[in-house]
């Protein structure tokens, strides 16, 4: 291993530069190509965070224009994406692994921001129409005259979304759209640091995100709220969890050792959309459960400093929306993968490929045994 410093989590290593986010644990920002994460998620359409994380700058009208039809045009998928999501949902995969089997269908161009766009135009499609058969019904065509979020609720449901269900969706997707070296933005980079191209480079990172330890998280963090679902009997559930030794999932982060900014930024949002619903009910239980959990972590992991992180109000806001709890990963994946092509980007101009090293801990001088002898 040469000497070097042993980290199983890489925790503490610093293993890029990058000008695309911000995540101070220690004090619970984020900033997101210089706006902190409270200043963008909430004003920015989704192009237009799009287009800062690849570019830097917010784009002018002319511009922005430019990207929503670059984004519009590519939205319709290869047939073969067709043929793979009608096999998956088929064979009763899970929406995540269908966006990563459809995901795999789309060709590399040979430019990467091609690519790019390919993979972010792409991706609502594919969950929404992953989403559509598993419901036995016919997936609904893009439409070009939307915006990239009022077109994704819009095949999902088949209905053109009011204005405060697209803003509450954008906010969400701005929100994840870049998150530092988390895993998958991590994976992702890996990939692109090998000359791969940028279509493997997203795949992975669906790969990586899948997991509940990264974006898996929210499905069943709302599965623990529905299991409540009477704010009496949060310390009993989440008592027996923690008994158990389980995680509560949508607290505790890597790096936020206090409360992740992205739980304020969606829970605000949440509020809002459930303002302007009839669910209010749920989002009550919910900011019980939360404050309960809360209590009950500093009970049972003192000076673990866990707190809320982004899943929980993920989770609240993406069901406020009307999404079922097995399209939030996916979802996720539609607004981070803004962050892994932005990423990806930026990795081809260090042209460094990332390979570090392992320390051998097993035997080195062992005899061959012939088979017969074993
Ligand atoms: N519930 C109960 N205990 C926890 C939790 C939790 N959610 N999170 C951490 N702990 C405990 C952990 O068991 C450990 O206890 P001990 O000191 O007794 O061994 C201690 O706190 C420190 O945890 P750790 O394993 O060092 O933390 P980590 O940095 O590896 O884990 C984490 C970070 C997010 C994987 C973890 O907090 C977790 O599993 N949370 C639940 C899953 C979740 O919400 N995931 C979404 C993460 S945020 C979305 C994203 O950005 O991708």
């Amino acid at each position: 291993s040469g000497g070097a410093a042993f980290a199983p989590g890489l925790e503490g290593v610093v293993a890029t530069r990058t000008r695309l986010s911000m995540v101070d644990g220690a004090a619970g920002r984020l900033v997101i190509a210089g706006f902190p994460v409270e200043e963008l998620a909430g004003r920015a359409s989704f192009e237009e965070t799009l287009y800062l994380l690849w570019n830097g700058v917010l784009p002018d009208a002319g511009r922005l224009e430019g990207l929503r039809g670059d984004l519009a045009a590519r939205r319709a998928l290869p047939e073969a994406a067709g043929e793979v999501l009608e096999a998956a949902v088929a064979g009763g995969a899970a929406p995540i692994d269908a966006l990563r089997m459809a995901a795999g269908t789309l060709a590399p161009s040979g430019n990467d921001r091609d690519d790019a766009l390919t993979s972010v135009a792409a991706f609502p499609t594919i969950v929404a129409a992953c989403w559509r058969l598993s419901q036995g019904r016919e997936p609904v065509e893009p439409d070009p005259g939307l915006s990239h979020a009022a077109n994704y609720l819009y095949m999902l449901s088949g209905e053109v979304p009011g204005e405060e269900r697209v803003r509450a969706l954008e906010t969400y997707l701005n929100t994840v759209s870049d998150h530092g070296m988390n895993a998958s933005t991590f994976a992702a980079r890996v990939i692109s640091s090998t000359g791969s191209d940028l279509i493997s480079a997203v795949v992975g990172a669906i790969g990586a995100l899948k997991g509940p330890l990264h974006g898996g998280a929210p499905g069943p963090a709302l599965d623990v709220v529905f299991e409540i679902g009477e704010p009496g009997r949060a310390e009993g559930v989440l008592r027996e969890r923690l008994d158990r030794g389980e995680r509560l999932m949508g607290f505790g982060h890597r790096v936020y050792k206090v409360r992740d900014p992205r739980a304020d930024v969606l829970a605000g949002a949440a509020e809002r959309l459930y303002a302007s619903d009839a669910d209010e009910e749920l989002y009550r239980l919910a900011l019980e459960v939360e404050r309960t959990a809360l209590r009950l972590l500093e009970e049972y992991k003192p000076g673990r400093n866990l707190d809320t992180n982004v899943e929980f109000y993920t989770a609240l806001l993406l069901h406020g929306l009307g999404l079922p709890t097995g399209l939030f990963t996916p979802t996720f994946a539609v607004g981070r993968v803004a962050g892994w092509t932005a990423h990806c980007l930026e990795q081809r101009e260090t042209g460094r490929l990332i390979r570090p090293q392992s320390e051998y801990v097993g035997p080195e001088a062992r005899k061959w045994v012939p088979l017969e002898e074993r």
